[in-house]
């Protein structure tokens, strides 16, 4: 869908209060702007008043007092989620071995049932996603997969592509060596996992990871990853973010995958930051694979199961790291020396699935789907409106290192302040947790299924109250520790 109609205005809706009052004038300061209803107050209470989604906070578990901004590291529990795992610890306890194919559902397929819940969330056909592994190991073994496939001569048709530096070989010549096309901004475990695949078909990371530049520090512009595709004609995948971790860019997945494509190269993503909270189109975007956490959006626990997607058209392929629970389901239990794949991306599974990982998605995927994915981001979209409105009119010192546009903007807003680590320390001990991310970024996330509008002025009301104080002077910065 188009990101920036969702919440655009055009039809009204339950948010149209917040898009309203911000395309005007905005909020101006407390005592009033000249908007419509500028009062923050009056107007968080009427959208909370009229959101559709309010309901849902109460099947969440957030503590009393405690405002949480933290969803897109790790989401909370919901009854949904806790009643799912109680049920797989409750077939462990009764069934025992038996559980793998006698509980309702078997686990023996839980990898493929519970890609089957996620597919519509990301636009995909049931076959094309499967749940299993982390996203760093199906970064690792999806890599491995494709760079195998370009090193053997079968990588996507490039005959039309010409780069300026016109440097690849595919048939042998002395440049051979397929490039990944990343960007300075990614998780950095991507990084990692995608130089060691590199490294382990004896291709020089230093050469062959090539590294799209931020021209802010915050983003990254899909000129310059058409550039980057334009310059070198070795870049065999491109591996790219559907939203960057700490300012919060959306990307545009289809613009990339078509950019990728032409220049004869795969495309991937890893949807970390977007899964659950905006919705995707995999299939229609033509990206050939996606990998992404269930921990963050999805709110199935910390260190829950990984998600990935595959195109159907690359079923069948061996993974590079394979394992018997990608093997084809029917022969598994045969026990043959010879690896069979699945033909799904169900392939892509390693080992035995950690059940109790994996349990909790069932219940959680269900409530999102119950939310609707669309009315969620248009909720979303609305809350994040709001906060950096209030930012704008209330919080001189802080910038929003976010972009505006609703198509370039995820689910959380990066707030900067030279002093950010030392403010979410201060928020936190408030009861506002918020993540920071160095160097100046405080990550707020107002979840969509559980955070209402006046909580998101609560949020702004404690930064503020803590910035004119300087009560987060006292705190010291730490050096590393889990934020
Ligand atoms: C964007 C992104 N990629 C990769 C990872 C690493 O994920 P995992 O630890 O599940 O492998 C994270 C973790 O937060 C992330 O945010």
């Amino acid at each position: 869908m188009d990101d920036s109609d969702a919440a655009s205005g055009e039809s009204g809706g339950p948010y149209a209060p917040a898009r309203d009052v911000l395309a005007g004038e905005g909020l101006g300061a407390a005592d009033g702007g000249g908007a419509a209803d500028p009062d923050p107050a009056v107007l968080a209470a009427r959208l909370d008043d009229g959101d559709p989604l309010s309901g849902f906070a109460d099947r969440y578990h957030v503590p009393d007092g405690v405002l949480y901004m933290d969803g897109n590291s790790l989401g909370p529990a919901s009854d949904a989620a806790l009643a799912s795992l109680d049920r797989v610890v409750d077939e462990w306890r009764d069934r025992l071995i038996g559980g793998w194919t006698d509980a309702d559902p078997p686990w023996f397929e839980v990898g493929e049932r519970l890609g089957d819940a996620l597919a519509p969330l990301v636009g995909a056909d049931p076959s094309e996603v499967v749940v299993g592994n982390s996203i760093t190991v199906n970064v690792h073994t999806l890599i491995g997969t494709f760079l195998d496939e370009l090193l053997a001569g079968n990588g996507p048709d490039r005959e039309e592509f010409e780069a300026a530096d016109g440097t690849w070989e595919p048939d042998g010549g002395p440049d051979t060596e397929p490039a990944v096309l990343v960007n300075e901004l990614d998780f950095p475990s991507d990084h990692y996992a995608v130089r060691a695949q590199l490294r382990q078909r004896g291709i020089d990371p230093d050469e062959k990871l090539r590294v799209v530049p931020s021209r802010d520090g915050r983003t990254i512009d899909p000129r310059d990853i058409e550039a980057a595709l334009a310059a070198h004609d070795d870049v065999g995948i491109v591996c790219m973010p559907t939203a960057l971790y700490r300012s919060g860019q959306l990307f545009d997945v289809a613009r990339i995958a078509d950019a990728a494509h032409e220049a004869g190269a795969y495309v991937g993503f890893d949807a970390a930051h977007s899964a659950g909270a905006v919705p995707h189109e995999f299939g229609d975007a033509g990206i050939d694979f996606a990998v992404w956490c269930t921990y963050k959006y999805l709110n199935a626990g910390p260190g829950s199961i990984g998600a990935l997607f595959v195109a159907e058209r690359h079923h069948g392929l061996t993974p590079a790291l394979a394992g018997w629970w990608g093997h084809e389901k029917a022969t598994q239990f045969e026990m043959n020396m010879e690896y069979t794949p699945a033909e799904s991306a169900g392939a892509w599974q390693i080992g035995t699935p950690p059940l109790l990982a994996a349990a909790p998605l069932e219940g959680s995927v269900e409530l999102l789907r119950e939310a609707g994915i669309e009315r969620l981001r248009e909720k979303s979209l609305a809350l994040t409106d709001f906060l950096i409105a209030l930012v704008d009119a209330r919080l001189p010192a802080v910038d929003v290192g976010t972009p505006r546009e609703h198509a370039a903007r995820g689910g959380h807003v990066a707030l900067e302040h030279p002093d950010a680590e030392r403010l979410s320390e201060a928020l936190r001990d408030r009861g506002v947790v918020v993540d920071f991310r160095p160097p100046n970024v405080v990550r707020v996330c107002p979840a969509a299924p559980y955070t209402g509008f006046a909580d998101v002025l609560e949020v702004v009301d404690e930064i503020e109250a803590i910035l004119k104080s300087g009560a987060h002077e006292s705190y010291a910065t730490s050096e590393g520790g889990v934020t």
